[in-house]
C-alpha cells in the first residue's frame, strides 16, 4: 500500500510572514490526517521559519532546489547540508521551470539527486514532456530519457527513497490538466522503467505524484486512479483553504 503524498510547490511566492501564517492556519486541520503525507515547498528565504512553525506537526518541509556540492564558490546556490540545517526533510529536483529557466540537464538532476540522497533528504524528482513532445508522440521516449539520465547509477535501495512527480509541462500553470487516464498512462510507463531498472518490489512501492493544474475540483478524479499516488501542486497550494481541500481529497 503506497501512502499518498500531497505536496505544495510555492515557487517564487510568499514572504516569511505569509509562509508562516499559511502553516499556522493549516497545522490544526491536518493534525489527524493519516491518509496522506503533507509537504510544503517554500522559497529558500522562508524555509527556516516554516520548518520552525511546522515542528511537531504533520507538515513536512521541502526546498525547491539544491546544489550537488557540499560547499564552494557557487554564488546563489544552496547545499544539501544547508537545507537540513534549515529544517528541510524533502527537496524538489528537476522541476520543469528549472530545466527551462536555468537549462538544468538530466545529468545535473542526477548529481542533485545523489547529493540529496547522501544528505538523507527525500527527493521529489520531476519529469514530464512539453506540448511539442506530446504532439510529436514522443512522451514515453522523453520520460525514458529523463528517467535513465536522472536516476543513473543509483542502487535499488537509494531508488527506494525517491518520490517521482510526473508533470507534463503543458499542464503546469495553464489550467490544462492531463486527464486522469493520460496521467495514469505516463505513471505506468515510469513504473515499468522503475521495475526494469530497480526491481519489481521497488516499482510497486514507488510513489508517483501527478502535477499540473491540480486543484480541489480535479484532485478526486486524479486520486481515483490506482497509478496516481498524490499530487505536486503549484498555484492551488498557495491558499491554505484551497490546499487543505486538496489534502482532504474525496476518498471512500
Ligand atoms: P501548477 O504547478 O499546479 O500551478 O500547475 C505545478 C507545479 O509546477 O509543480
Amino acid at each position: 500500500m503506497r501512502k499518498p503524498v500531497i505536496a505544495g510547490n510555492w515557487k517564487m511566492y510568499k514572504t516569511i510572514g505569509e509562509a508562516v501564517a499559511f502553516v499556522e492556519k493549516l497545522k490544526p486541520s491536518v493534525e489527524r490526517a493519516e491518509h496522506c503525507e503533507v509537504v510544503v515547498g517554500p522559497p529558500f528565504t522562508a524555509l527556516r521559519a516554516v520548518a520552525d512553525a511546522a515542528r511537531g506537526s504533520k507538515i513536512a518541509v521541502a526546498a525547491q532546489d539544491l546544489h550537488w556540492n557540499k560547499q564552494g564558490a557557487h554564488t546563489g546556490n544552496v547545499s544539501p547540508s544547508m537545507l537540513l540545517d534549515a529544517g528541510c526533510t524533502h527537496v524538489i529536483i528537476g522541476h520543469s521551470e528549472r530545466r527551462h529557466d536555468h537549462g538544468e540537464t538530466d545529468h545535473q538532476v542526477n548529481l542533485k539527486l545523489k547529493a540529496a540522497l547522501a544528505a538523507g533528504l527525500v527527493p521529489i524528482v520531476c519529469v514530464g514532456e512539453t506540448l511539442e513532445e506530446r504532439e510529436a508522440g514522443a512522451t514515453d521516449r522523453v520520460l525514458e530519457r529523463q528517467f535513465l539520465g536522472g536516476f543513473a547509477g543509483l542502487t535499488p535501495s537509494e531508488f527506494s527513497r525517491i518520490i517521482i512527480a510526473y508533470e507534463p509541462v503543458w499542464a503546469i500553470g495553464t489550467g490544462r490538466t492531463a486527464t486522469p487516464e493520460m496521467a495514469a498512462a505516463s505513471h505506468a510507463v515510469l513504473r515499468k522503467l522503475a521495475s526494469k531498472e530497480f526491481g519489481e518490489g521497488n516499482a510497486a512501492a514507488l510513489r508517483i505524484l501527478y502535477g499540473g493544474s491540480v486543484k480541489a475540483e480535479n484532485i478526486g478524479k486524479l486520486m481515483a486512479q490506482e497509478e496516481i499516488d498524490g499530487a505536486l501542486v503549484g498555484g492551488a497550494s498557495l491558499d491554505a483553504d484551497s490546499f487543505l481541500a486538496i489534502v482532504n481529497y474525496p476518498r471512500n
